[in-house]
């Protein structure tokens, strides 16, 4: 029988140079679209898809994300005692995590993706588990996790949600080679981390979601190096390929990748059009700008 996905790693160590100096001081999982931040949406992606167990792979100057998940005393006591905020309250507490649900361990050293996953090793044990990227917002219903947890409630073993990208842009990603669809899910039979786009066996990539069997640890205690000369989760799921189930799932959704500007524009401008409560002004606020 399939084991059920009941954990979530979600690795947030990234210095986050390429929104400098926004995040000189400040963990780039912390930049906020339209209300909340980027780490909330992955949390709230994962929550609708049954994850019960969060492992927060941290690193210095990461600490707002813990307290994000917390309580926070003297705000919610403030707001009480106001009395006439308990919207305001409701939104406070609404993102506090179950006591004790969350984990946050500290990446100590920069060497990559897989390693920052190895990192969670004990908090996961034996069990398949979710990885979130969330510099990669995602929206849809059902979430992007939900889907790959779907998945592998049929299929079993490591399932990967993928995207169509132009060719020359395989450089930034993982890419996986596939056999033909059924059902919705393609056979992965090779996964390279950041092809050139001459090598690239295809143009599926990797989109930062995944459900991952625990025999992951098993290689990347071994700690090799790949693309970059870092140590990556993609090679460490590769090895599996033929001695476990392994497929690519087509996200059917919305993709921001908040990694750069120019996403993270998109997102806030894209998802305050979308919701009920900021469509109407955004959308005046954005024609009005638009007549210059
Ligand atoms: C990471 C992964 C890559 C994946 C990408 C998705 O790369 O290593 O396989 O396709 O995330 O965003 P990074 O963007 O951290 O360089």
């Amino acid at each position: 029988m399939v084991q059920r996905v009941r954990k979530a790693v979600l690795p947030v160590a990234g210095l986050g140079t390429r929104f400098l100096p926004a995040t000189k001081a400040m963990a780039k999982e912390m930049l906020t679209v339209v209300d909340r931040p980027l780490i909330q949406y992955a949390v709230e992606e994962c929550l609708a898809a049954g994850i019960e167990e969060f492992v927060f792979v941290t690193g210095r100057n990461k600490g707002a994300i813990e307290d994000h998940f917390d309580a926070a005393y003297e705000l919610e006591d403030t707001l009480q005692r106001r009395g006439n905020k308990a919207a305001e309250l409701k939104q406070s507490e609404a993102v506090t995590l179950k006591q004790g649900s969350a984990v946050f361990t500290r990446q100590q050293k920069p060497l990559g993706l897989g390693h920052a996953v190895w990192c969670a090793r004990h908090w996961i044990g034996r069990e398949p588990f979710a990885v979130l990227l969330p510099d990669e917002l995602m929206v849809s219903t059902p979430t992007c996790t939900a889907q790959l947890v779907e998945a592998h409630e049929k299929s079993g073993g490591n399932i990967v949600a993928v995207m169509n990208v132009p060719r020359e842009q395989t450089k930034s990603y993982g890419i996986v080679a596939v056999k033909p669809e059924k059902d919705g899910l393609a056979e992965v039979t090779g996964i390279v981390e950041k092809p050139r786009p001459e090598e690239a066996p295809s143009t599926l990539a990797w989109i930062g979601r995944s459900v991952v069997l625990p025999e992951v640890f098993d290689h990347l205690d071994r700690h090799e190096k790949g693309a970059g000369g870092e140590i990556q989760l993609t090679d460490a799921m590769g090895k599996m390929i033929g001695h476990k189930p392994f497929h690519a799932l087509t996200y059917k959704g919305q993709r921001y990748d908040c990694g750069n500007r120019l996403g993270f524009l998109e997102a806030n401008v894209a998802i305050s059009l979308s919701r009920a409560d900021t469509k109407a002004e955004s959308r005046a606020l954005i024609e009005r700008l638009m007549k210059g």
